[in-house]
């Protein structure tokens, strides 16, 4: 059995009929999943009806799963974070600052996630939908002549402070706590182990090395507007048991603004990567 998929517009798949018990069971569907992630860059599921369990092993037929131990992450089902707007499962912090458009772990000089994996366990009432752009895209479309005089810049990297003004009013203790994070340096022009090449930008591009302000964010800007124009973006609406991966090297990916009172309750993991931001 392979799995049978349709495009979805402007880019991802979906995966129609989905057996769970061969995608648990068969050592071939995790190779499959993970080929069909990068022939497409997200894959939606529908009616698995995943619990945390299963999600986990689903997970593991794709590689190790990434396991923490700081906010949002559970100790009962290590490796699953929470993302709701509950404070019994997640800081507000952490969860609007998913509201942007990012890579995971672009803030951090480790080795990025290969991919996210998202379920649906409480569905928003009004807002909460995830969008997802390729980063891949974001580099073909630049001109012959970006290409060449991108190829070398450096970008630093970090959660900073600004990005969560018009989210959260930031107490003195929650903005000196952001303010203590690292920056990293990544390429903007992330070279991958197969020879493709994609944008490194987003919400924690905080400075391009060399370069004064002024024109380190007008370039920033500039991408960051290109790359994620209405027509080049995944908007997926949730239904309940909803299951979302996307490849968090190729991409970029955010939550759209919900309430408190929303309903919104996401169960995520991630899947450990192997290629450096190079
Ligand atoms: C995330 O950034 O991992 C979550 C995005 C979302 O909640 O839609």
């Amino acid at each position: 059995m392979s799995l049978t998929i349709t495009k979805l517009d402007p880019i991802g798949a979906l995966i129609t009929d989905p057996d769970l018990d061969y995608l648990l069971n068969n050592p071939a569907a995790g190779e499959e999943l993970t080929r069909a992630l990068d022939e497409n860059s997200v894959l939606l599921v529908r009616g698995l009806h995943l619990d945390d369990d299963t999600q986990l092993a689903l997970a593991r037929r794709m590689g190790e799963v990434v396991v923490k131990h700081t906010p949002g992450w559970s100790d009962e089902h290590p490796g699953i974070y929470r993302i709701a707007l509950d404070p019994a499962a997640n800081d507000e912090l952490y969860v609007k600052g998913s509201w942007d458009w990012h890579i995971d772990g672009a803030s951090s000089n480790g080795i990025p996630p290969k991919a996210t994996m998202l379920t649906c366990r409480g569905v928003p009432g009004a807002g909460g939908d995830t969008q997802a752009l390729s980063t891949y895209v974001a580099y073909d479309m630049l001109t012959d002549e970006e290409k060449t005089r991108f190829e070398g810049l450096k970008v630093w990297h970090k959660v900073r402070p600004e990005a969560y003004t018009e989210k959260i009013n930031l107490t003195e203790a929650q903005r000196a706590r952001l303010e203590t994070e690292p920056a990293n340096l990544h390429p903007l022009v992330w070279t991958h182990l197969d020879g493709r090449k994609s944008l490194v930008l987003g919400i924690t591009a905080d400075r391009i090395d060399g370069l004064d302000k002024a024109e380190s964010d007008a370039i920033l800007a500039d991408l960051n507007e290109r790359c994620s124009r209405p027509e080049l973006v995944l908007t997926h609406s949730w239904q309940l048991d909803d299951l979302l991966i996307w490849d968090n090297t190729g991409t970029m990916h955010r939550g759209r603004p919900y309430t408190e009172t929303s309903g919104r309750d996401m169960h995520r993991c991630t899947i450990v990567g192997y290629e450096p931001i190079q």
